[in-house]
């Protein structure tokens, strides 16, 4: 059987791992508490210090720093860009200026480091205004708001790097797109792309989409209401053209190019580029695709893509548990209560997959939270009210204190 090592340890990766083990043995780098009482082998060892016939790198952090570059130099098979290509989520700055050469839609913008100049822009600029950290700060580095005071004191507070430190020093402002956003998750395998179906991520923390932005408090797909002549469109007119520039610049992309998606009536505008799954959309896609994730993500490495991808049938919804105080200060070691040994249900529902995200759990077996996002409770279904039904059936098993949860993931959706 061929021996799969996924790095990460979030509910993305435990996702990955639950679908790449349809196929292979599955080892994960270093993984979490739910990862390994779902019977997955956790190990601390670095990816370099395995042998595997296919590593596949979870989060963006690994991937800036190199990981992929490394684990190459050693002839191993590898899902995930380069360095070079990961600066396309890296750096907003980057990613911006590499979309205006490509000539790939995106908003309009312009990147400061002098707090003077960035904010005689904003103030040219009109509601609503957008603020960005030009580093990676896990999906809260971006202000979006009709308060111009409120945009004013954001950069600053960027600027002066109390933020973010490093990450936060350059800042991009650029316009506020309205519009439905939509995850497109692409496999590149150099030369070759393939679409994932269409997700809708729920990126602010509250219901109706209010409060801070998150890294994702849930996800559904298929997003049907992305239809099939907007995916082609969008792979013509952004993830060709982006694929295009990559080539141009000799980089040899092979791993996931997630667009981030504005549909408005201008179009398809790409907000941002991640060059690794999403997360929580993983968590809606693993299951979708299942027993055909470990022979896709393989190909792709090989640069042997080719092909379509048939549209999976049925659909997932994926409901976040995030700790008390998610995003700005979660807090940690709260009981978990709901959970059987396994980290899964105490009580089964068909269709129901219980992902862990930030768990821990003591020698006597009990869990507690132990980070923002805490556990990623995903509803499969043949119809899309089916899988939200599952996913809030289960999601309503769970309890901790002062857990946040939207319970509008996915409503209204067909
Ligand atoms: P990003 O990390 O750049 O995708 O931004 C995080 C979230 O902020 C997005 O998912 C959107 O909800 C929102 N956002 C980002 N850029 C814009 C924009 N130009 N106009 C409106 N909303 C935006
Ligand atoms: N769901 C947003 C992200 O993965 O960045």
């Amino acid at each position: 059987m061929s021996r799969c090592v996924v790095v990460g340890s979030g509910a993305r990766e435990h996702a990955l791992a639950w679908a790449l083990a349809k196929s292979c043995e599955v080892v994960v780098s270093p993984g979490n508490a739910g990862m390994a009482a779902h019977g997955f082998t956790c190990v601390d060892t670095p990816a370099t210090e395995l042998d595997a016939d296919l590593f596949v790198i979870g989060p963006e952090q690994p991937l800036v720093e190199g990981l992929a570059d490394a684990l190459r130099a050693q002839g191993k098979r590898v899902f995930g860009p380069g360095r070079d290509a990961s600066q396309l989520e890296g750096s907003k700055a980057f990613m911006k200026d590499f979309l205006a050469s490509a000539g790939v839609p995106t908003a309009r913008y312009a990147t400061f480091s002098d707090p003077d100049s960035a904010l005689s822009f904003l103030d040219s600029m009109s509601a609503p205004y957008v603020v960005k950290t030009d580093g990676l700060a896990s999906g809260k580095g971006v202000l979006v708001t009709h308060d111009l005071a409120q945009a004013r004191d954001d950069v600053l507070e960027k600027l002066s790097g109390r933020a973010f430190g490093g990450a936060g020093t350059t800042v991009v402002i650029e316009e506020g797109l309205a519009g439905h956003e939509c995850s497109l998750i692409v496999l590149c395998d150099g030369t070759d792309v393939v679409a994932l179906a269409p997700a809708q991520d729920f990126k602010r923390v509250g219901d109706a989409d209010q409060g801070a932005n998150t890294g994702g408090m849930g996800a559904y797909a298929p997003m049907t209401s992305m239809t099939p002549d907007q995916v082609d469109n969008v792979m013509r007119e952004i993830v060709l053209p982006t694929v295009a520039e990559l080539r141009r610049r000799g980089i040899d992309f092979r791993g996931v190019l997630y667009a981030g998606l504005m549909l408005g009536p201008y179009g398809a505008k790409l907000l941002e580029y991640n060059v690794r799954f999403g997360d929580p959309e993983t968590q809606v896609l693993a299951p979708l695709y299942g027993d055909a994730l470990f022979d896709l993500l393989k190909r792709t490495s090989d640069g042997r893509l080719g092909g379509s991808l048939a549209v999976p049938s049925g659909a997932a919804v994926t409901v976040v548990l995030a700790a008390s105080g998610y995003p700005r200060r979660p807090r940690v070691g709260d009981v978990i209560s709901g959970l059987g040994d396994d980290g899964q249900l105490a009580e089964e529902i068909e269709g129901v997959i219980v992902f862990h995200a930030g768990t821990q759990r003591s020698a006597g077996g009990v869990f507690t939270t132990f980070g923002g996002r805490v556990l990623a409770v995903t509803g499969t279904g043949a119809s899309l009210e089916e899988a939200r039904r599952r996913a809030y059936q289960g999601a309503a098993l769970v309890t901790f204190d002062g857990m946040v949860m939207r319970t509008d993931i996915a409503l209204g959706a067909h």
